[in-house]
């Protein structure tokens, strides 16, 4: 028998031990802002870049709040200017490091009580490992090969394998029918965005229900569920923040890793919205397509370009469906993208928690700010008709959405993939 002090003594290690993964944001708040004018938003755009704040939450005047991470070194000067023009702010919490451990405790008792529940971890329904995600994908297409094939686009900056599904009643052979190309977790921090895309799969292969099934016969899917699985890794292990890729380029940078890969696609590539320090989030890289990770997205929109009518392009959250282009111009066809996003925002509205925000659909550069070599608007210049960024709920959780939610996301959300997807198919109909 170990005696107790042993037993102690292991438990206080392991304590200390995780209490420390997080020790890089002790003492890191969050603040949530409200911006009522104009004049006011472009006050915080211009101190995101100058003062390098971590913005979770984009607001917009005069009723959504921004959500801002400072760390203590920043928080009184940033406070202070905000005093200074008269912006209401409020502190959310007052040590991010804190927090996470709060959320890995959740995260613990949920996938526990799930084993209990199910004898197996359900990842859709819970924050998936890269490795769990996988196996999800090679159970479905071992067990519905006739409807589901997977894919390996190839290795990721470090190795990893980029992984996506191909589901269709007749094996992509069928030139006649749409495409809809969804992918997640282009942002490694953005966890509850791979759930989504998991789920999607659930509900095509393994849960079709009969009032759906026009959704499989009529309409082909390409799903990947981690864009960015070495960011997606790194944010598990080691930064729960980390938001870009992991690749190194010793010419850039001897210290910063990785870049925005929502900022690395050909298009309008490193003119608006971006950064030029290679440590900041929104850093797009040294050329278009630098990563590998963005030219496997590249590459299957160019694969099925013909049948593509719908691209998605999942993250977390704010409750907004965008649409390029990212410096305010509109595509020649904005109405039919509003059209489709409005079907597909308000679907999800009709299911939506009492306490969570109405989705808002529109022009992401009007709405938010100004992009470029974002994904979205790379699907839509090179000629996908539907091209949109799709922000999903985060109740006031910001990237720590409680898995007690994943639930309600992903069904709310089939909801609005399925309004949309078949809505598209008709104007789908009128392109041919
Ligand atoms: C589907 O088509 C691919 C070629 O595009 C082929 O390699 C694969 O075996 C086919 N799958 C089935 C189930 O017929
Ligand atoms: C590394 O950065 C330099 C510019 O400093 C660039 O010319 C080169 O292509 C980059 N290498 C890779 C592999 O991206």
């Amino acid at each position: 028998m170990v005696p107790l002090n042993v037993v102690f003594l292991l438990g206080a290690c392991l304590g200390a031990s995780l209490a420390g993964k997080h020790d890089i944001y002790s003492r890191h708040s969050v603040h949530r802002v409200s911006v009522t004018t104009e004049n006011e938003n472009t006050l915080i755009h211009q101190l995101e870049t100058s003062l390098e704040l971590d913005v979770w939450e984009h607001g917009a005047p005069p009723d959504r709040d921004y959500i801002i991470r400072v760390t203590p070194e920043q928080e009184q000067a940033f406070l202070n200017i905000l005093d200074d023009h008269g912006i209401a702010h409020a502190l959310r919490h007052p040590d991010v490091a804190r927090m996470f451990e709060e959320f890995d405790e959740q995260i613990a008792e949920w996938r526990k009580s799930q084993l209990l529940r199910n004898s197996r971890i359900v990842p859709f329904e819970n924050y998936p490992s890269y490795a769990e995600v996988n196996d999800y994908l090679e159970y479905i297409a071992a067990q519905y090969p006739d409807l589901a094939t997977l894919v390996t686009a190839g290795p990721s900056y470090e190795g990893r394998d980029v992984k996506y599904l191909k589901i269709s009643t007749t094996n992509f052979t069928d030139t006649s029918k749409p495409i809809y190309f969804l992918d997640a977790t282009i942002h490694a921090r953005e966890w509850v965005t791979t759930p989504v895309a998991l789920y999607t799969i659930h509900r095509l292969v393994e849960d079709l229900r009969t009032e759906d099934r026009d959704l499989l016969e009529d309409i082909d899917w390409i799903i990947l569920p981690i864009v960015n699985p070495d960011g997606f890794e790194y944010s598990r292990d080691y930064e729960r923040l980390w938001r870009r890729t992991r690749s190194y380029n010793e010419s850039v940078s001897v210290t910063c890793y990785g870049v925005d890969a929502n900022r690395n696609f050909d298009v309008a590539f490193n003119t608006i919205g971006v950064s030029a320090n290679p440590c900041a989030q929104d850093y797009p890289g040294t050329e278009p397509f630098s990563e590998p990770e963005t030219r496997y997205v590249r590459d299957i929109m160019f694969e099925y370009l013909e049948r593509i009518q719908m691209y998605l392009n999942i993250h977390s959250h704010g409750n907004w469906l965008l649409y390029g282009f990212g410096d305010t111009t509109l595509p020649a066809n904005s109405l039919q993208i509003f059209h489709v996003g409005a079907a597909m925002g308000a679907a999800i509205d009709a299911l939506k928690l009492p306490q969570a925000r109405y989705y808002r659909v529109g022009n992401s550069a009007i709405l938010l700010y100004p992009t470029s070599g974002s994904a979205q608007d790379y699907g839509q210049r090179i000629g996908i008709p539907f091209s949109y960024t799709l922000e999903l709920p985060g109740y006031t959780y910001a990237f720590q959405v409680p898995p007690s939610y994943i639930q309600q996301i992903n069904t709310e959300t089939w909801a609005g993939l399925a309004a949309s997807a078949r809505l598209a198919r008709l104007y789908y109909r009128a392109r041919s």
